[in-house]
């Protein structure tokens, strides 16, 4: 069976572009009219990632170059970060849970369709994104979980694969081995370094030459997080969000932070009311910030962690934020690149 959302039968919609300059006048519930947004047509294809996505962004450019569906060249690329062995944060090679078992979150948005997918807590498959995709394509559901997206993907023919790597192993143990001075485990090697919890991520965010957009986010989440924890990632609005009419947005690090303030969407609706990409997702941050309790805000009034998202709009304008400063990938249109993002916060200012 093909996965191809360029099938002409799936797209309908993706292929209309729009006007040379429109004026786009979403309505929200109730009947009241949100505020105008003035588009104009936008001759580039766009994709902007968080900073392990520079070879994704290469590739998901070129394939929109050839035409590709924005939603297929976006999972090709990040699939590139799932099947990498040395992304620790993403897919096969990704950090584990707690016992040792590796579980994946994703999710992804189709602008044209206005339709979502996601899978959360998903073992034994390398590639959770293109599974989401499945979920998006062919059923009526949103989001799959645990085993049940597991027989899902087996349904499709996906192939359930061991996900550790010796690397990882190693670093699981080590860890293991050296979580707390009361638990039976000796510490070996004496010498070895703790491994550091790390919230990695890929997301991406494209927008065709068309003006058609889609997003998305995969994971293997926090490392060493409690068995059946799932992320920001997989959470329509949390992880990543597409809105056709206005952008899409998507977000990596600390995943309880982005939950509570449904970021990808705030940010999206920030560029609804006329932000540009990075102000949308800086004034995302500064929510996020506010909304923060206290055990996680240091004496200066700084969080103690990082968070950042990711955001394009229809005219192809982008841009990323983050609390401390970092880098993310975009391709402009010609060519991939590391960029800095903005920030709210210098390290050690
Ligand atoms: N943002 C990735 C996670 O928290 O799982």
């Amino acid at each position: 069976m093909s996965d191809s959302l360029s099938r002409r039968n799936f797209l309908g919609t993706a292929a209309s572009g729009i006007a040379a300059t429109a004026l786009v006048r979403p309505s929200v519930a109730g009947g009241v009219e949100a505020p105008a947004l003035h588009t104009t047509a936008q001759a580039a294809n766009i994709a902007v990632a968080s900073g392990n996505g520079l070879r994704g962004v290469e590739r998901a450019g070129q394939l929109l170059a050839q035409g590709a569906d924005t939603l297929d060249a976006a999972i090709e690329g990040v699939k590139i970060q799932e099947l990498d062995p040395n992304d620790r944060s993403v897919g096969y090679g990704g950090l584990p849970n707690e016992h040792g078992v590796v579980q994946l979150d994703a999710s992804c948005m189709h602008g044209p369709t206005k339709r979502a997918g996601a899978v959360g807590a998903l073992e034994g498959i390398k590639t959770p994104s293109v599974v989401a995709k499945y979920v998006l394509l062919y059923t009526d559901h949103i989001m799959l979980v645990g085993e049940g997206a597991k027989q899902f993907a087996l349904s499709y023919g996906f192939k359930e694969e061991d996900l550790m790597t010796d690397a990882t192993r190693e670093r699981w143990l080590r860890w293991r081995a050296n979580r707390g001075e009361t638990d039976d485990w000796i510490n070996v090697p004496s010498d070895s370094q703790l491994v550091p919890r790390q919230t990695g991520t890929i997301n991406m965010n494209v927008v065709n030459s068309h003006g058609d957009i889609s997003s998305v986010t995969t994971t293997s989440g926090l490392a060493w997080k409690i068995p059946g924890r799932v992320g920001d990632s997989p959470i329509i609005g949390a992880g990543q969000y597409t809105d056709n009419e206005i952008g899409a947005a998507g977000s990596t690090g600390r995943g309880e932070s982005n939950i509570q303030v449904c970021g990808a969407f705030l940010t999206v609706e920030h560029m609804r009311r006329g932000l540009k990409p990075t102000d949308a997702a800086l004034e995302t941050l500064r929510r996020v910030v506010a909304a923060s309790e206290d055990r996680l805000i240091d004496d200066r009034g700084r969080p103690t962690f990082n968070l950042s998202f990711y955001a394009v709009n229809k005219r192809g304008e982008f841009g990323a934020a983050t609390i401390y400063p970092s880098r993310y990938a975009a391709f402009d249109g010609s060519e991939a690149s590391r960029r800095d993002t903005a920030y709210l916060f210098e390290r050690n200012g």
